[in-house]
């Protein structure tokens, strides 16, 4: 796939209405509706004051939630503006509907440095039907697209892709920069280069491992898709998460990997216990023989000890996924613990979205982080070496 796409800095912006997709899907209090988490807002303020500070008039959008083309309330971006605009420390206009006259209206009148943002793009069906009308009617808002929503890019959505066949199409900084550290990472990588895959499915990663196996050197397997593949290798895992549809393709795997010299780890022994449930009472057992009455939570301390000896020396570290049952602390150290190992591993460190972003965050090791990508699905997508199709639709170089 090409991403060696132009950005805003390629194109003349001055004077200009410019439609730019971020993507503003923000965590929220179930309760109160409260902004919990607001780094995807943060993470699009470059572009924003670029377009500002080069004169163009901004008419943000983004999608929250999933709605499926009904309007909830709850799901308004109304409190992302308000945060949006306590970030930028300026106005930003909040259009009450997306295509509608409010939204026209309002970006008829935008001028050059002003920025707007738009009602909840999955309000409307047209968005994730990738309807042709309705991204005309986005496009007809304005003259240049920028696309920054890296979170969003695995999406074919009008908004997202659609929108391109009628305007000039950039990516943003937040996207330029996500492609350039994991298209880095990936075609040129510092070697050693470990990859770092947890999750709790064998079947949400076999695109990913499978690529990878073609790039790595290593690559560390845990959480719970890691019981497939001691299933695999026959060993008995009592109740833990078995994919047993993929035993044989973790056995393809773990051939590849001997076959192509890639060092493959898993873990060898695990935190296990009776039930799933935050209080369980946590034992720590060989991985190759669980109790039959007892499932797998994380890794234990000999795998933690060599997990973090394996990322030691390594040029490159890509983590996606965490180690155990990260929500419960008692089976949360296997996950801390290769936190701490990337974070001070000397390594160009990637984590790729998720809970393991919020593992690295929550332990305060994200400054010694090189990259934690906006990306949950995306980045995956990313790894797996997919064509993004908010990628595809922008304009070469
Ligand atoms: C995300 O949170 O991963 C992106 O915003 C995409 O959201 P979606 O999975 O609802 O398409």
């Amino acid at each position: 796939m090409n991403y060696n796409k132009k950005t805003v800095s390629d194109i003349d912006v001055a004077g200009k209405k410019v439609l730019l997709r971020c993507d503003f899907n923000v965590p929220q209090d179930k309760e109160t509706g409260a902004i919990t988490d607001d780094k995807r807002i943060r993470a699009a303020l470059p572009t924003i004051r670029y377009l500002l500070e080069h004169n163009a008039a901004v008419i943000a959008c983004s999608h929250l939630g999933k709605p499926k083309g009904e309007w909830k309330e709850k799901l308004t971006l109304a409190p992302v503006a308000e945060r949006l605009s306590a970030l930028l420390e300026r106005e930003v206009i909040f259009a009450k509907d997306i295509i509608g006259p409010d939204a026209q209206s309002k970006a008829a009148a935008l001028q050059p440095g002003q920025i707007m943002l738009l009602e909840n793009l999955r309000f409307d069906i047209g968005e994730e039907k990738n309807s042709p009308e309705f991204a005309k009617a986005l496009a007809d808002l304005a003259e240049v697209y920028v696309s920054d929503a890296f979170g969003t890019v695995h999406r074919a959505h009008a908004s997202t892709a659609g929108v391109a066949a009628y305007l000039p199409a950039v990516s943003g900084m937040l996207i330029q920069k996500e492609l350039e550290i994991m298209g880095g990472a990936l075609e040129h990588p510092k070697r050693p280069f470990v990859a770092v895959l947890g999750g709790a499915k064998v079947s949400d990663k076999i695109n990913v491992i499978n690529n990878l196996l073609e790039k790595a050197d290593t690559i560390i397997i845990g959480g719970g898709m890691a019981y497939t593949f001691i299933k695999a290798q026959g060993g008995s895992i009592g109740t833990s998460l078995l994919e047993a549809d993929k035993v044989e393709y973790a056995r393809e795997m773990l051939s590849k990997a001997a076959a192509r010299g890639v060092q493959l780890l898993l873990p060898t022994d695990t935190i296990a216990a009776k039930e799933f449930s935050r209080d369980a009472e946590p034992v720590c057992v060989s991985t190759m023989a669980i109790p039959d009455d007892m499932m797998g939570m994380d890794i234990g301390p000999d795998t933690q000890k060599a997990f973090a000896e394996a990322v030691q020396g390594a040029g490159t570290i890509v983590w996606n996924g965490p180690m155990g049952v990260f929500e419960f602390p008692a089976f949360a150290e296997g996950t801390k613990a290769m936190a701490r190992a990337l974070a001070e591993s000397g390594a160009i460190t990637i984590i790729g979205g998720g809970d393991s972003a919020a593992a690295v965050e929550q332990l305060g090791f994200a400054d010694k982080i090189t990259h934690i990508s906006t990306g949950g699905g995306a980045s995956l997508e990313f790894l797996e070496g997919k064509e993004l199709p908010g990628v595809a639709c922008l304009m070469d170089k």
